[in-house]
């Protein structure tokens, strides 16, 4: 186990005891904690039990725990979920985690190059054996023997599975890696797959988006440094602070939707005024995601705010889901993952249900 635990690491970097505090709160806010996980689970010393203050205990655990080493690899991506990461909403966060807590390896950010950082890997992966995050950007192809993606002559799927085989748990960070993305769209030429399609013998959390919320990636790594487990996942594997909610949820326009105002062309009265977008295609009410509430690029917007429809980028097959810009969701799980996903889908059933009467109740009401 590396020995310098995060609080030295913080104050190796400059951060102070004030910051320090302050960054206890940002991460309880960023993991969306309102109660501390049961005591034996989070390794915490017994007298930080229930009573403390979610900060307090994260802010000891900070003090006590281990730096913990994070190994990213890419494949069949276009790098938009590290992009993101630059661009977060929580810099202070995001440095500490990336920074501070972690990064072993990472094929974008990494200074090194070449043999030299690929040595840098193999290196992590021998002395954190057991005890480090993978996280993975991209999905995996493997028609072909995986010849459609290799790093370094190797295929993506030997890679994964070497990296993954020493791995504590591994986060599959965006649509591709989490459900096959873009490159799984039809006709799916390499047979892309998501990271929990190969990798069974270990956990797997799904931190869909195109790209992903950074601060959904980074709040779930932070969760694991800090208590040791992982957050709450639904049936697709998806944290639930981040995914327990669906865009239509908390969506800036949802009074306009119960209004029954809808915009019906990206440039006509409705639109200007702010109207809901469900009638040009919105999925938000099916799609499970923190758009509506972290937001992108420092908090500044997001597509639903900024006049465009949600795509549903959260959702499995977003791309062959339904079509973009058609006035009516229709749910996106595939069937093959109904049994592992029933809840959301049933989620997603109520949500296109309950637009479908609301809509129905305007007509017969005459409002549009
Ligand atoms: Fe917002 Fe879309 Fe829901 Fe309308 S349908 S309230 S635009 S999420
Ligand atoms: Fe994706 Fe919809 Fe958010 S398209 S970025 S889940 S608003």
């Amino acid at each position: 186990m590396p020995e310098e635990t995060i609080a030295e690491g913080l104050k190796k970097s400059g951060v102070s005891r004030r910051d320090f505090l302050k960054l206890s709160g940002l991460l309880a806010a960023a993991m969306g904690l309102t109660n501390v996980p049961p005591v034996s689970a989070s390794g915490l010393p017994p007298r930080l039990g229930r009573g403390y203050s979610v900060n307090r205990v994260i802010a000891k655990a900070l003090e006590t725990r281990p730096r913990l080493p994070v190994i990213w690899l890419e494949f069949q991506d276009c790098a938009g979920c590290s992009e993101a990461i630059t661009r977060s909403n929580s810099p202070t966060l995001v440095n500490l985690v990336l920074n501070t807590l972690t990064i072993e390896y990472h094929e974008t950010l990494s200074a090194a190059a070449g043999f030299q950082v690929e040595q840098a890997k193999q290196d992590a992966m021998q002395r954190y054996a057991g005890q480090y995050i993978l996280v993975v950007e991209g999905s995996i192809p493997v028609a072909d023997d995986g010849v459609y993606c290799t790093v370094g002559g190797r295929t993506a799927l030997d890679l994964l599975q070497e990296a993954a085989a020493g791995a504590a748990a591994i986060i599959a960070t965006g649509n591709c890696a989490s459900f096959g993305g873009l490159p799984k769209a039809k006709p799916n030429p390499t047979d892309a797959k998501g990271v929990w399609e190969l990798i069974t013998d270990k956990p797997v959390v799904n931190i869909p988006g195109c790209p992903a919320i950074p601060e959904a990636t980074t709040g779930t790594i932070a969760h694991f440094a800090i208590f040791g487990t992982l957050p709450e996942l639904d049936g697709l594997h998806r944290p639930m602070p981040f995914y327990g909610v669906t865009v239509h949820d908390r969506c800036l326009r949802r009074p306009f939707y119960e209004a029954g105002k809808f915009a019906l062309s990206f440039d006509d009265e409705g639109a200007k005024k702010g109207y809901c977008l469900y009638k040009l295609g919105c999925k938000g009410p099916t799609t499970y995601n923190a758009c509506a509430s972290i937001r992108w690029d420092t908090g500044l917007s997001f597509p639903v705010q900024s006049g465009h429809p949600c795509l549903g980028c959260s959702q499995p097959d977003f791309w062959d889901g339904g079509g973009f810009y058609q006035g009516q969701s229709a749910p996106l799980d595939r069937p093959e993952l109904a049994a592992i996903g029933a809840a959301a889908a049933a989620g997603a059933a109520l949500g296109v249900g309950a637009t479908l009467v609301n809509q129905a109740k305007k007509k017969a009401k005459g409002g549009e």
